[in-house]
């Protein structure tokens, strides 16, 4: 049997390896991960990943196996420059138009208006510098930006990167204490005179609170300004937004491979290409696009979109476990974010007088895989810019993400041990205090 989701053979001469995934019985084998020998207290847990209890899906999802299974056929006939006319280069650009063709109807935009990028963060860099850069002028001077202060790093980089060489005037508006965008100082924002861009992000990446997009949209709308809308933590778990002007996404948040992001450009935005020109991905985009990479992300995206329905509500589910058990279990804890209005997989906690730092690497230690800090610049160690937008705690803090085969079991082994992890560091903590005083 060969099917790949949406994403069909090129030719009947193209052979791809079957069954299919979803038309297998028992799924695919578990596969260990490569490296180091894992610390004895990992073992004989229940595995989502090898055999870690894996919570970090918002940093990236495990590979769809229709994913993988897409990637594993696409190696072989995905290879080729799709931009050539020989017939290698058809087959892989056939190849390419069909993931296209099957992404665009995922996230509801026209083939025309997709193109693939590196990552997300490639994404949002030229959908920012495009946008703007196309709205400029000379004679006027510099212009505006808003967007809200939770944007990811690359929103907020990309603007920076403006503010400097160019001078645009950046306005980060506030969020409330769940990390909800305020509406009327977003809309103030973009009505400023000389606005180009405007961005909101569809979901936080970090406490998964979901932003207003609509009415953002709307206030977008009527002053006549290009809305950005970053979907990388939502793509995959909640149907995309509309009132997008420009769209960007990051295929490993869905269960795609790395190295894949999506930048959609809906006709009628103005938009320059801010680097020197290339001739790939409808000029939008340089360089020679992975394939295979784009293969598999198409087809991750398809299976993950048909699955949720089911996933949603079981991760749903296990994050309001870990909401309502967190608090009463860890003393001088609190849970961040909409309790309510969220991504189904997501959830952040802030634990009194330790490190986040170090409770991950005890929960490591542990078996369990989580993330801290400022989601994505984990390794500058920089507090949190979302945490420290709602006037939350920045220290301390932990983001739960579930993947989406997350089995029950693990999370209440996570919810067992999580107490003495945080008492033992904190006693670590103590120690340490009462040493450097004596
Ligand atoms: C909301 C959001 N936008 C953009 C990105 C950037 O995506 P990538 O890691 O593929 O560069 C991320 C990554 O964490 C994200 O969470």
């Amino acid at each position: 049997m060969q099917c790949w989701h949406g994403v069909p053979p090129a030719s009947a001469t193209i052979r791809y390896p079957g069954p299919c995934y979803q038309h297998r019985v028992t799924g695919p084998p578990s596969r260990a991960l490569p490296g180091p020998a894992l610390a004895p207290e990992r073992a004989g847990r229940a595995p989502t990943v090898g055999n870690v209890a894996y919570f970090d899906a918002a940093s990236a999802e495990p590979l769809h196996p229709s994913g993988r299974e897409a990637l594993l056929a696409a190696l072989d006939d995905g290879w080729a420059d799709p931009a050539r006319l020989h017939r290698e280069g058809r087959r892989a650009q056939l190849l390419l138009e069909q993931a296209r063709e099957t992404v665009a109807a995922e996230i509801g935009c026209r083939p025309d208006e997709l193109s693939f990028t590196s990552s997300g963060t490639q994404a949002v860099h030229l959908a920012v510098l495009g946008a703007v850069q196309a709205r400029q002028s000379a004679a006027r001077g510099p212009g505006h930006l808003a967007a809200s202060a939770v944007e990811h790093s690359s929103v907020l980089n990309a603007a920076d990167w403006l503010a400097r060489r160019t001078g645009t005037a950046v306005t980060l508006t506030s969020v409330d204490h769940l990390g909800r965008a305020d509406v009327t100082e977003f809309a103030a924002a973009v009505a400023r005179e000389r606005t180009l861009l405007a961005c909101l992000q569809s979901a936080n990446h970090e406490v998964g609170t979901l932003q207003p997009v609509a009415e953002a949209a709307a206030a977008c709308h009527q002053a006549g300004v290009p809305l950005l809308v970053d979907v990388a933590a939502s793509a995959g778990r909640l149907p995309v937004p509309d009132g997008w002007s420009l769209l960007a996404a990051s295929a490993r948040k869905w269960g795609g491979p790395a190295g894949v992001g999506l930048l959609a450009v809906r006709k009628g935005t103005r938009w320059r290409e801010p680097f020197p020109s290339d001739d790939r991905e409808n000029r939008r985009v340089p360089g020679f696009p992975n394939v295979p990479a784009i293969l598999a992300a198409a087809a991750a995206l398809t299976a993950i979109n048909r699955e949720r329905a089911v996933s949603d509500t079981a991760l749903r589910a296990l994050v309001g476990r870990v909401r309502s058990e967190v608090p009463r279990t860890v003393p001088d804890s609190v849970v961040h974010g909409d309790p309510d209005a969220r991504l189904p997989h997501i959830v952040t906690f802030s634990c009194l007088y330790v490190d986040g730092e170090a409770l991950v690497t005890e929960l490591d230690r542990a078996g369990f895989s989580v993330s801290s800090g400022s989601a994505c610049v984990a390794d500058t160690r920089q507090p949190s810019h979302v945490l420290a937008a709602m006037g939350a705690l920045t220290h301390g803090n932990v983001r739960v993400s579930l993947p989406r085969d997350v089995s029950a079991a693990s999370v209440s082994e996570f919810l067992e041990a999580l107490p003495p992890i945080v008492a033992k560091v904190r006693d670590t903590v103590r120690t340490a205090n009462a040493a450097a005083l004596s």
